[in-house]
């Protein structure tokens, strides 16, 4: 099912929020895709676009972690790692079953998600808060 924004899920960091909602923002659409039957060039694409995305956020906060030192940043760090990896392993499974794998990407992205920024990611919020980034 397509989730929802809501201000429960803020992490307290406006660029973070942004990012967050640009990334289910994505997810929407791939599940919007698994019923309106999309052509495989446009589904490979948006596979590409969520790796490219999940790259590119994971690597902004990352960056707050360095930057100020977070000390639960390998725990985290390492939750970014397999999803990539994850990632990278339906967009192969894509490639040999085709659309049918769509609806098991969403499924397991969306668990992902909601338990990423309800759990790992709102542990940050106080301690980016507190370093200045809101
Ligand atoms: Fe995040
Ligand atoms: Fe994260």
């Amino acid at each position: 099912m397509a989730i929802q924004w809501s201000d429960n899920l803020s992490v307290s960091v406006a660029e973070i929020d942004e990012q967050h909602k640009i990334f289910i923002k994505l997810l929407n659409d791939i599940y919007k895709m698994t019923f309106t039957g999309s052509n495989q060039d446009e589904a490979a694409g948006l596979l590409k676009q969520l790796e490219s995305y999940a790259a590119f956020h994971f690597a902004t906060e990352e960056k707050y972690f360095d930057k100020f030192k977070y000390d639960r940043a390998d725990e985290h760090k390492a939750e970014h790692r397999s999803l990539s990896n994850k990632i990278i392993q339906f967009k192969t499974r894509f490639v040999s079953e085709g659309a049918a794998v769509l609806p098991e990407i969403v499924d397991f992205m969306e668990d992902w998600l909601a338990d990423h920024l309800e759990v790992q990611d709102k542990k940050y919020s106080k301690f980016f808060n507190d370093n200045g980034l809101v």
